[in-house]
C-alpha cells in the first residue's frame, strides 16, 4: 500500500514572521493520520521551518532547484544548499516554472537527475493547458511530459518519486477538475510509469492531484482510487485549512 501524501507548495507567499507562526501554529495543530505531509516553502523559509518541525512527521520541500552543483547562475539556488539544510523534498518542473521562466521538458529532466543523486526527492509536476485540454490533446501531452521527464532515470529512482498531475487550467483560474477527470488522468500516469518500468515500479510511485483542492472537497479527491494525495497551494497557507486537508478521512 502506497502511503498518502499531501504537500503544500507555498509559491511566493508569506514573510518570515508569516512563516515561522504559520509553523508554530501548525506544529501544535499537526497529528500524524496516515498521510504524509510536506510544506514547500520559499528558500529563505525553510531552514526556519526545518528547525521548528525538528522531532516532527512533517517534511518540508523546495519549491524549485538549479540542475547544475555549482556555477555563475546568478539568482540559483543548488541542490547541494538545499541537502546541507536536510530539506527532504524539492518540487520540479511547476506549471508556473514551465509558464513563466522558460523551464522545457529537458530542464526539468536535467533537475530531475539531479534532484536523484541528492537526499532530496522530487516532485515532479505535469499537466496540459487549456488549449492543449480542448484541443483533446490532453492524454498525449501529459504523456510527453512524463516519458521526457523521466528519461535517463534508474527504476530503482523512479520507485522513489512522486508526480503531481496539476491540469494548468485548474490552477488559480476558478474552473476545477472534476474528481473524475483528476482520477481518469492520475491513472494514465501510473499506467505510463508502468509501460516506462513494468508494474512493479509502477505501483510505487506516488500521484497526487492538484489544483483548487480546498479542504471541502479534499475528501472526495483523495478517495478516488487511482490518486493517492494533493499538491496544495492556496489552502495550504493556512495552518486549520491545510490541517483540515490532511485529515480528510474524518472531515468527510
Ligand atoms: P492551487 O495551487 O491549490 O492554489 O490551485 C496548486 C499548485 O499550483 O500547486
Amino acid at each position: 500500500m502506497r502511503e498518502k501524501f499531501i504537500a503544500g507548495n507555498w509559491k511566493m507567499y508569506k514573510n518570515r514572521t508569516e512563516a515561522v507562526a504559520f509553523a508554530r501554529e501548525f506544529r501544535k495543530l499537526y497529528e500524524y493520520s496516515g498521510v504524509r505531509a510536506a510544506i514547500c516553502a520559499p528558500y529563505l523559509h525553510l531552514e526556519s521551518l526545518k528547525g521548528i518541525f525538528d522531532g516532527t512527521e512533517i517534511k518540508v520541500g523546495a519549491q524549485n532547484m538549479h540542475f547544475e552543483d555549482e556555477g555563475a547562475y546568478t539568482g540559483e539556488i543548488a541542490p547541494g544548499m538545499l541537502e546541507e539544510l536536510g530539506i527532504d523534498y524539492c518540487i520540479i518542473g511547476h506549471s508556473e516554472r514551465r509558464q513563466y521562466f522558460g523551464e522545457t521538458d529537458e530542464t526539468v529532466n536535467r533537475k530531475l537527475a539531479k534532484c536523484f543523486s541528492t537526499s532530496m526527492l522530487p516532485i515532479l509536476c505535469v499537466g496540459e493547458a487549456l488549449e492543449e485540454r480542448d484541443a483533446g490533446k490532453a492524454f498525449q501531452v501529459v504523456e510527453r511530459q512524463v516519458t521526457a521527464a523521466l528519461e535517463g532515470i534508474s527504476a530503482e529512482k523512479a520507485g522513489m518519486l512522486t508526480i503531481a498531475y496539476e491540469p494548468v487550467w485548474a490552477i488559480g483560474t476558478g474552473r476545477t477538475a472534476t474528481p473524475e477527470q483528476a482520477d481518469e488522468m492520475c491513472g494514465f500516469i501510473r499506467k505510463i510509469s508502468e509501460k516506462l518500468y513494468g508494474e512493479q515500479t509502477g505501483e510505487k510511485i506516488v500521484i497526487q492531484y492538484g489544483g483548487r483542492v480546498k479542504p471541502g472537497h479534499a475528501a472526495d479527491i483523495m478517495n478516488m482510487p487511482q490518486i493517492d494525495g494533493a499538491l496544495v497551494g492556496g489552502a495550504s497557507l493556512k495552518p486549520a485549512d491545510f490541517m483540515k486537508i490532511l485529515r480528510y478521512v474524518q472531515e468527510r
